[in-house]
């Protein structure tokens, strides 16, 4: 049996893709009720991780941080790790990805990172960008299930690699999406014509596919049911500074936009989408 812990707004729908594949498949959450629909579709639901680690040899992790992914780490007697191969999907610190690696390879187990790019409507269609770190055997191993989340996973090298990429690469979403909300809020608050702008901007060199994903939302000034919260964006923008620190690259813009992003949970949206820091850059009345 196939074990998937975390089923929040990414892990949910990653397990809907393998029960739908036909794996027999344990759930478990924190939260019980979020894991519960999935019995409809016939999953096992465990009481405890535990209970995942002793009846599943492979087993996913979709967990908010790394502090997440080491509460269930160390609920598991390290003797259980020993013969299973878990694979952890969220974003998280290549120092800490390394460190879970150490403890479970030490116990006897396997551990394959593989974070992901692309959020919910992926997640559910199966169109991820799957980023993995480990042993290219691992990968090969892996290829099967790691499919089922996105159709050409892409294969990093050791562990941290890949971890370290997927960082890099919100690294970009977190600086789009500001520049994004300055330029339309110039617009917007200049009286200037935003379908005009967008036409300009969508046949020039500046434009990223993200800022029409985002863009109703952003006129609307409706940042409900989000795909990415506010609170996750802060989370990965604090682990994107300490990364590039280690490496010696300026955090000065980042760390800005980590007071930005500060500002909107502190106003109570940290449960939105992340676009509703155009919120805190170009104040409007609605939200
Ligand atoms: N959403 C996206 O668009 C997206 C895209 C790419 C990558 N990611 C990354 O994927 C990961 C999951 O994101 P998500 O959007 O699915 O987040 P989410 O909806 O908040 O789900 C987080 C999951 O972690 C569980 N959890 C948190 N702390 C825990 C703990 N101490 N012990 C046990 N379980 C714990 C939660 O359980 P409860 O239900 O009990 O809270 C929930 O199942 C994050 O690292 C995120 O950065 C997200």
């Amino acid at each position: 049996m196939i074990g998937f812990i975390g089923t929040g707004l990414m892990g949910f729908p990653m397990a809907q893709r393998l029960l739908s594949a036909g794996y027999p498949l344990m759930v478990y959450n924190r939260t019980r009720a979020k894991a519960e629909p999935l019995q409809a579709e016939g999953a096992v639901l465990a009481e405890t991780p535990g209970e995942v680690f002793s009846r599943c040899d492979i087993i996913f992790l979709m967990l908010t941080d790394g502090p997440a992914v080491k509460e269930v780490l160390s609920s598991i007697p390290r003797v259980q790790f020993s013969g299973k191969m878990i694979v952890q999907m969220g974003t998280i610190l290549p120092e800490e990805s390394l460190e879970f690696a150490r403890t479970i390879e030490d116990a006897g187990g396997e551990y394959l990172e593989a974070p992901v790019l692309g959020s919910t409507p992926e997640a559910s269609s199966g169109r991820l960008i799957v980023l993995v770190g480990g042993s290219r055997e691992q990968y090969q191993q892996m290829l099967p299930y790691l499919r089922l989340f996105g159709p050409e996973p892409f294969f990093l090298g050791e562990i941290g690699k890949a971890a370290t990429t997927k960082l890099a690469l919100n690294q970009l979403i977190v600086t789009l999406i500001t520049a994004f909300s300055i330029s339309l809020g110039m617009v917007q608050a200049g009286g200037g014509d935003v379908e005009l702008f967008m036409r300009i901007l969508r046949q020039s060199a500046l434009y990223a596919p993200m800022f029409d994903k985002k863009l109703e939302r952003m006129l609307n000034r409706d940042f409900r049911r989000p795909n990415f919260p506010v609170k996750h964006l802060l989370k990965d923008v604090r682990l994107i500074i300490k990364a590039a620190q280690h490496v010696g690259i300026s955090t000065e813009v980042l760390q800005s936009i980590q007071d930005i992003l500060q500002q909107a949970v502190d106003a109570g949206w940290q449960d939105l989408d992340y676009s509703a820091i155009f919120q805190v850059l170009a104040r409007g009345e609605r939200l």
